[in-house]
């Protein structure tokens, strides 16, 4: 099969909507990171994604629609936390999940009781879901555990011969994914941190929690659970106060490979005469850059040493959780 990128042109929308409703798989943009996407009515289309991914089949899909998408069949109702978070949100890039209705196709959900529901900001995203006017199931458009994709390249170096379109609408401006939120409580419950901080819907509706999974206990967004977002080479993590140590850790590299940090802009400074990839100074900058390094990072280097970054807080949570999984730091339980 042949992979096109497309970007917006004559017809572009025409040929996404029809292989869309003949069950095919479509990458597309979004603000956060490119996706796989399928009708997510289709318990084949649906399959098609698992095994393209090589995805577990315990690791469940976020439904996307367009913003103008009636979401009430598709939910059971939704307390008032809800729905001002959406009028806050939305479209964006918080997902948010839902009791299920059973109205998709019960491969999207993989057994969980609940629906997590997206709706992109990205112009092309909405024009393509507009045109599918369908819900679209889609994970990040990367071959399981590799580094999600930020541009349309990236896609094709994962699907090129496996899919016949990719969507391009250039790189991709958040960089790392979605905030997942549990929506079934009392109080909203942060699932996987994102560029939709908990400071941001603490103001919005005064709480939120963060979700942590107990050890041997089944995470309520499963994807936490497995090693994710590695690069495909040597990798080694230090905190900032152990620059000496990652120093010595890329000499010792040096002698039979080709070792390279990949740290903020004021350590890089540090760091003249040593190969560096540079992270850049601020959180949304190092969460839009983050994943096209790693992917640099691995073509370039045998051994990709990551520094943590001083900051911590609001969007540096979503970028330290993907750093550290990146990294091997923490990866949960499961090794598919
Ligand atoms: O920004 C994003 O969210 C991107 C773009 C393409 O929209 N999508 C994305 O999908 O990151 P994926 O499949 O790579 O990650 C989805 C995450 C996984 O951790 C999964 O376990 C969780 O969302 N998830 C999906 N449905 C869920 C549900 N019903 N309950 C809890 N977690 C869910
Ligand atoms: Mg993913």
């Amino acid at each position: 099969m042949e992979t096109n990128i497309v970007s917006r042109s004559r017809g572009w929308l025409d040929r996404a909507k029809t292989l869309i409703e003949a069950g095919e798989v479509v990458a597309f943009h979004t603000e956060t990171v490119y996706g796989l996407g399928a009708n997510a009515l289709s318990d084949e289309a649906v399959l098609k994604i698992f095994a393209l991914k090589g995805r577990p089949a315990d690791n469940p899909l976020i439904v996307h629609v367009h913003k103008d998408y009636d979401i009430s069949p598709l939910i059971d109702g939704e307390p008032p936390y809800a729905a001002a978070l959406r009028r806050a949100f939305l479209p964006g890039p918080l997902t948010m999940v839902y009791p299920s209705t059973g109205k998709v196709s019960k491969y999207v959900s993989c057994g969980l009781d609940t629906l997590a529901i997206r709706v992109p900001s990205s112009p092309t995203a909405q024009a393509f879901l507009k045109a599918a006017d369908l819900p679209i199931a889609a994970p990040s458009a990367n071959l399981s555990k590799h580094v999600s994709p930020v541009t349309a390249r990236h896609v094709f170096d994962d699907f090129n011969g496996k899919i016949p379109l990719i969507l391009d609408g250039g790189a991709c401006s958040s960089g790392i994914e979605s905030t997942v939120l549990d929506c079934t409580g009392d109080i909203p419950q942060i699932l996987r941190e994102g560029l939709v901080t908990r400071e941001m819907i603490v103001e919005a509706v005064g709480e939120c929690g963060v979700y942590h999974a107990k050890s041997g206990e089944r995470p309520k967004s499963p994807g936490m659970a497995y090693k994710h977002y590695s690069p495909r080479c040597k990798t080694a993590y230090f905190p900032r106060e152990e620059l000496e140590k990652a120093v010595a850790c890329y000499r010792e590299e040096e002698a039979c490979g080709a070792p390279c940090f990949l740290c903020e802009s004021e350590v890089c400074a540090l760091l003249q005469g040593f190969r560096t990839l540079d992270l850049g100074r601020t959180p949304e900058e190092m969460a839009r850059r983050l994943y096209a390094l790693l992917r640099k990072g691995e073509q370039q280097a045998t051994l990709l040493i990551g520094i943590e970054p001083r900051e911590k807080g609001g969007v540096m949570a979503g970028v330290m959780n993907r750093m550290k999984r990146a990294f091997g730091v923490e990866h949960g339980t499961k090794e598919s």
